[in-house]
């Protein structure tokens, strides 16, 4: 099956940075939310990040505006996804959510459609289960930011056929991405490993084992990360890594409870930068 048109739904951060680099690859590309302001900020960054690629050179300024002109934002569901030989779901993490979305999108896109659902660990199988299409379904994990980071992460769910494996790996390729073939888990492979070491973080902080800056100072200087723990979680969101323990410690048990301090900087709404606080200050949003 040759991909043309792809749908993602969801115009924040993960989703306008996956419309985007379709977009660039030669994707015709419908970007839907639900609400204009979220649209706007998608379209916003996608802006910014190619001037971006404009000033250092890496691309030319038609190529801009016509990768640019590939995405079609909307908020209307029906013309975003009545004709899409893909869709990338991005919405929140909220498998209700999920499963509603892709209850409504079987009743608009053709039958050849596939599924993709970008989540941080969310059960593939169970998603696709609700579904009339669970050999067309498979989950999609992106990094952020997304233009940058080089990994995918494919998740086979338990229906998954070979055949949309394969295209989604194409695709994957295609969009610029390395892709690994990971078999459903709790928060499959990457999170799994990484979110331990965030949430660990929260607990050496609240333990006072040493102030933020240095936990971060120390695992970039002696360990190499580009950025710290604790300013990585406020860049991936905190209500994002609590949900992600949550979910792990109910798959997995008590190893990974979440940290008490990050439940509480998460009710005490601080979502990280997204809200303008987190561990860190990043001034009124
Ligand atoms: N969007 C697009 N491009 C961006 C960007 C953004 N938000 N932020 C930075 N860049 C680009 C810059 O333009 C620059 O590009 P060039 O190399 O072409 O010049 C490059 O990234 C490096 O940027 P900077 O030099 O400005 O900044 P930096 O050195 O601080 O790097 C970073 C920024 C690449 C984001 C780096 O901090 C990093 O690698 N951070 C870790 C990111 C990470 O771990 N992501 C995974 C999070 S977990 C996740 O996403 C999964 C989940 O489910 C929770």
């Amino acid at each position: 099956m040759e991909i043309k048109k792809i749908c993602v739904l969801g115009a924040g951060q993960m989703g306008s940075g996956i419309a985007q680099v379709c977009a660039e690859a030669g994707y015709e590309v419908a970007m839907r939310d639900i609400e204009q302001r979220f649209i706007d900020g998608g379209m916003n960054n996608i802006r910014k990040n190619l001037a971006r690629s404009v000033d250092k050179g890496k691309m030319s300024q038609d190529a801009a505006d016509a990768t640019l002109a590939r995405v079609n934002p909307t908020l209307d569901m029906k013309e975003a996804a009545a004709e899409a030989d893909v869709v990338v779901e991005v919405v929140l993490e909220v498998m209700d959510l999920k499963k509603q979305i892709f209850s409504e999108l079987e009743t608009i896109v053709p039958d050849h459609c596939l599924f993709f659902t970008n989540t941080s660990g969310l059960s593939i199988t169970e998603m696709a289960a609700t579904t009339k299409r669970p050999e067309r379904f498979i989950g999609t994990h992106f990094f952020s930011p997304v233009p940058v980071m080089r990994l995918l992460e494919i998740i086979r769910g338990f229906e998954t056929s070979d055949e949309t494996l394969e295209i989604a790996k194409e695709w994957g390729e295609k969009i610029g991405k390395e892709v690994i073939v990971v078999n459903e888990a709790p928060a499959f492979a990457v999170n799994r490993l990484l979110c331990i070491m965030l949430n660990e973080a929260f607990f050496a902080l609240q333990e006072g084992v040493a102030s933020a800056k240095d936990i971060d100072r120390g695992m970039t200087l002696g360990c190499n990360h580009p950025i710290g723990p604790l300013a990585l979680s406020d860049a991936v969101g905190l209500d994002t890594l609590l949900h992600i323990m949550q979910g792990l410690e109910r798959e997995l048990g008590d190893k990974y409870r979440s940290a008490p301090l990050l439940r509480q900087l998460v009710r005490a709404g601080r979502f990280g930068k997204k809200s303008g606080k987190g561990v860190y200050d990043y001034g009124s949003k």
